[in-house]
């Protein structure tokens, strides 16, 4: 019976073969070399190929660089879309590797995503002439990859740049190949959490549409330039717990920012993001006297709610505010001993012009978190949905607080309570 199936989807002309192929991860369409002769050579068409996968054994890698070195000079897809790795071990050898890459290129390679994880750390694995690569349009690195960016560098289709802990071979390397990459629209920078002797980062990138910078904690980075006049959404994570400085230039089109960072000094930082229509923060940094005259959506983190009020001076300085989202953003952790609750003695613009729409997502019912939802009912007059996420796993104390909210006092008569 099987045979006979197989009969029939061998009559099938072999490009549309190749299409079913691409439905089956790459190591199945690669065993059905040995269906028959017919099939030996069909998966050496396959335009996408993902080979390795986290956590895979010794002899499993071995098999693969075996495989791999023998069969990637044989490929025959003119075109290769995407050419995914995961190695994971200690013995796939940089020249091994540097071949692979070398050959995706040769074949107008258009996405290449390499997750690297060794130790001791490697040297280089990727070939120069992946910096000069015409057609490739995604590069996606992850782990112990040196990035040594040759003189001669041009990435002329590049759009996406995804950078994950990889080691820069000194300060100049990243900006050297932002400057080649003259449609770059999508970058993510995560730097090393140990052994990164980076101590300055420029990003400066005209194009720049999408930006997210990850500075772990301990990261013993000097310096920060950003220069991106057209990006739209900057996201900034910075933990270090290092002195060092930013500079950032406005960014007149952001529209959306998402903020997480500790540094007491972030007002180059906040300065240049304005103009935001949305806004996701969680920074204890003291915020005096700042204006964001577009900002429609707002989310605080629950862990700086209250550290010096907050989010009093975040209300404050918006005027056009229709959302507020109370939450907790990932891997943060509550502070056990939130300060009190200081009821401000003038209420913010925004609650009693243009508020719409209210949630708090990690409601724990503490009494100052009562304080803020009470007053935050009391004074938006034109708050039409309040939506509480209670962590409360007691039903009883659930239904009381229910009740209590629903007899609270409320500024808009036509506020819907929801209750999640
Ligand atoms: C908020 O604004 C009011 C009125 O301008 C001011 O009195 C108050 O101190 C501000 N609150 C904070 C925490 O900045």
């Amino acid at each position: 019976m099987v045979f006979k199936e197989m009969d029939r989807i061998s009559e099938l002309p072999d490009e549309l073969l190749v299409k079913i192929l691409l439905f089956v991860p790459t190591k199945v369409a690669v065993s059905t070399s040995i269906l028959s002769k017919r099939w030996e050579y069909l998966w050496m068409w396959l335009p996408k190929l993902e080979y390795g996968y986290r956590r895979c054994s010794e002899p499993e890698s071995a098999k693969l660089q075996c495989f791999l070195d023998r069969n990637m000079p044989l490929h025959r897809a003119p075109v290769i879309e995407s050419f995914r790795l995961e190695l994971c071990n200690l013995n796939s050898k940089p020249e091994s590797i540097k071949m692979w890459v070398l050959t995706a290129v040769s074949h107008c390679l258009r996405e290449l995503d390499i997750l690297h994880e060794s130790y001791p750390a490697k040297p280089n694995i990727l070939p120069s002439n992946l910096y000069t690569c015409k057609s490739l349009v995604i590069l996606k690195l992850d782990g112990d990859i040196l990035l040594d960016v040759p003189r001669m560098v041009s990435l002329p289709s590049l759009k996406t740049l995804k950078l994950q802990s990889v080691r820069y071979l000194n300060d100049a390397t990243l900006q050297r190949l932002l400057s080649n990459c003259p449609i770059l629209e999508d970058l993510v920078v995560q730097l090393r959490d140990y052994g990164d002797t980076l101590k300055k980062l420029t990003v400066v990138a005209p194009a720049l549409q999408s930006l997210s910078l990850f500075i772990p904690y301990n990261h013993e980075l000097n310096e920060y330039v950003i220069e991106t006049p057209s990006l739209k959404y900057f996201k900034f994570v910075d933990y270090s717990d290092y002195d060092h400085y930013g500079l950032i230039e406005n960014m007149p089109y952001l529209t959306e920012a998402y903020v997480d960072c500790c540094c007491p000094d972030i007002y180059s930082l906040v300065n240049s993001i304005t103009s935001v229509k949305s806004l996701t923060i969680c920074s204890e940094a003291i915020l005096n006297g700042l204006v964001f005259d577009q900002l429609e959506h707002l989310e605080v983190c629950l862990c700086t709610v209250l550290s010096s009020n907050q989010l009093v001076r975040l209300l404050n300085a918006t005027s056009k505010l229709k959302r507020l989202d109370i939450s907790l953003m990932d891997d943060h952790d509550p502070h056990q001993d939130m300060d009190h609750w200081n009821e401000p003695s003038t209420v913010p613009e925004c609650l009693l012009s243009s508020l719409q729409r209210f949630s708090w997502s990690t409601y724990t019912e503490k009494p100052q978190e009562r304080a803020i939802l009470g007053y935050i009912l009391k004074h938006a007059v034109y708050l039409k949905t309040a939506t509480i996420k209670s962590s409360e796993s007691d039903v009883r104390k659930h239904e009381m607080m229910i009740e209590e909210l629903a007899l609270s006092s409320r500024a808009s008569t036509t506020c819907q309570l929801m209750f999640e």
